[in-house]
């Protein structure tokens, strides 16, 4: 027997890569700001990481700290630079990386508590401080999930069992008449995934039109679950989103919620990106009437800042959950584990890592209150922001700015005008923004997501907007190329 396992580290290995992570965590922290918003991808090194031949013998600790940061680090994206405010993507919390560390050491199998009784626990508390948020009661339940996506997959799945409660042995073969699923024209593609992935079939997808700030017409809602029924189809869910994707509009829950109560229908909120600023006092009324929704997506990885992945599932009755889940035949004979869940029994998942203790220790090492302080600051960035386009004579809002995605144009700038402005952005350093796109018009997205973002980011990031739009005179194109 060799005297340290096979695939183990003995005390020197160990204590380099004990001193190789600190640094690499260390000299990171420190060079955020200055690391390219976009790597330079060198591809040759790429192809040279493609090409590299299955690796017999290995190169050790340090040569694996040495490629990595050589090779990987170098060609990757600088999501915690404090302009990157592209998509709905934040730099992880401090805490999470060593979390992360901890989770891996323990490997905990989050399927059966017996396996992971402290984790099936952390996992339980941390639904429960959720559903807490939403005023979500006793009968609640959830899961954490890989992302917002997922968790509206399994939210449809929980629907589709409950509204066909043989749908296990059935599938969607004998069904009846066809089932139709509600969303906006603003919704997120998640929606139409999991339509697609269930099978209920992107032509039983209705995206209701939006008012003229983008959240779904509520009349036009009833109408058409009207218009199918009578057409003999089978309306069965509704997916509303509190925060969509490109603007940040909220749709009007409780207004929907009613209309899901009177036609028989399930609610689902996606809240992936928007569900989270029920943390902020000020955004709490809007969000009051999610304990009406039949369950909710959230992601932890958006505005708890938790590493990917880390996404979340609430259901207000989890015993849907199960029923649509759960496979071992102990759930409906044995009574429920006041403490314990076995986890494998809420989502297609057997075996399970440790998300939760991620997400648990950030909020118990920085507190609730620090994270509401990061959701009110990124909503204040942009309510800056918007403030200051609106103050600008080049520039015009696109949508209002209900949460934290901005979007606006340069006045009389086309696709290709806002394309080219984006490229330059990233390319001098400036930020990485993302394209908009809302009522065919074209422009500009910035998503605050991002805690280390500061009102000097903001106002550099504009700036250099307005001097390029003040440029922006004559011809379009022709003019951008010479303020570019
Ligand atoms: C409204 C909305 N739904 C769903 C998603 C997808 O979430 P995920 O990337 O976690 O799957 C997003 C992502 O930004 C989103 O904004």
């Amino acid at each position: 027997m060799p005297d340290k396992p096979i695939l183990g580290l003995d005390k020197d290995d160990r204590e380099t890569a004990d001193r190789l992570l600190a640094a690499f965590f260390d000299d990171y922290e420190q060079s955020i700001a200055q690391r390219p918003l976009v790597p330079e991808v060198d591809r040759e090194v790429l192809a040279d990481l493609l090409a590299t031949p299955f690796p017999d013998k290995g190169i050790g600790v340090e040569g694996l700290f040495r490629e990595i940061n050589q090779k990987i680090l170098p060609n990757s994206t600088t999501v915690a630079h404090p302009r990157f405010l592209a998509y709905v993507l934040g730099p992880p919390n401090g805490i999470a990386p060593y979390a992360e560390a901890i989770a891996a050491t323990i490997n905990q199998n989050c399927n059966f508590w017996q396996l992971s009784p402290a984790a099936s626990v952390v996992e339980r508390a941390v639904i429960t401080w959720l559903c807490g948020l939403f005023g979500y009661g006793d009968q609640a339940g959830g899961i954490l999930t890989g992302g917002g996506s997922i968790a509206t997959l399994n939210a449809l799945t929980t629907a589709l069992h409950a509204r066909r409660p043989r749908f296990r042995e059935q599938g969607l073969q004998t069904a009846g008449s066809q089932l139709v699923v509600y969303t906006s024209a603003e919704a997120h593609r998640c929606v139409d995934k999991a339509a697609a992935i269930l099978g209920i079939g992107l032509n039983n997808v209705r995206h209701i039109p939006t008012d003229d700030r983008y959240r779904m017409r509520v009349d036009v809602l009833e109408e058409t679950i009207r218009a199918d029924r009578a057409a003999g189809l089978e309306p069965f869910c509704a997916v509303a989103t509190p925060g969509t994707v490109t603007s940040g509009s909220i749709d009007p829950i409780a207004d929907i919620a009613d209309v899901c109560t009177r036609q028989d229908l399930w609610l689902h909120l996606d809240g992936a990106y928007g569900a989270l600023f029920v943390l902020s006092e000020r955004k709490r009324e809007a969000f009051a009437a999610c304990a009406r929704a039949d369950s909710i997506a959230l992601d932890p990885h958006k505005l708890l800042f938790a590493p990917l992945e880390a996404g979340c599932l609430l259901v207000r009755d989890r015993t849907q959950l199960a029923q649509a889940y759960a496979f071992s035949s102990s759930y409906l004979t044995v009574a429920e584990d006041p403490l314990m869940v076995d986890y494998m029994d809420y989502g297609p998942q057997l075996s399970r890592g440790f998300k939760a203790l991620k997400v648990w220790s950030a909020l118990q090492s920085f507190g609730v209150d620090a994270f509401r302080a990061a959701i009110d600051h990124m909503l204040d960035l942009a309510r800056y922001m918007a403030d200051l386009i609106e103050a600008a004579p080049d520039l015009e809002l696109m949508a209002p700015v209900p949460l934290t995605a901005v979007c606006f144009r340069i006045k009389g700038a086309t696709e290709a005008d806002h394309t080219a402005v984006l490229a330059t952005l990233i390319e001098e350093g400036t930020a990485l923004l993302g394209p908009a796109r809302l009522d065919g018009r074209h422009g500009i997205r910035a998503c605050v997501t991002n805690h280390r973002t500061t009102r000097n980011d903001i106002e550099l990031i504009l700036t250099r907007l307005s001097d390029i739009a003040r440029h922006h005179r004559g011809p379009v194109g022709d003019a951008l190329e010479v303020a570019l």
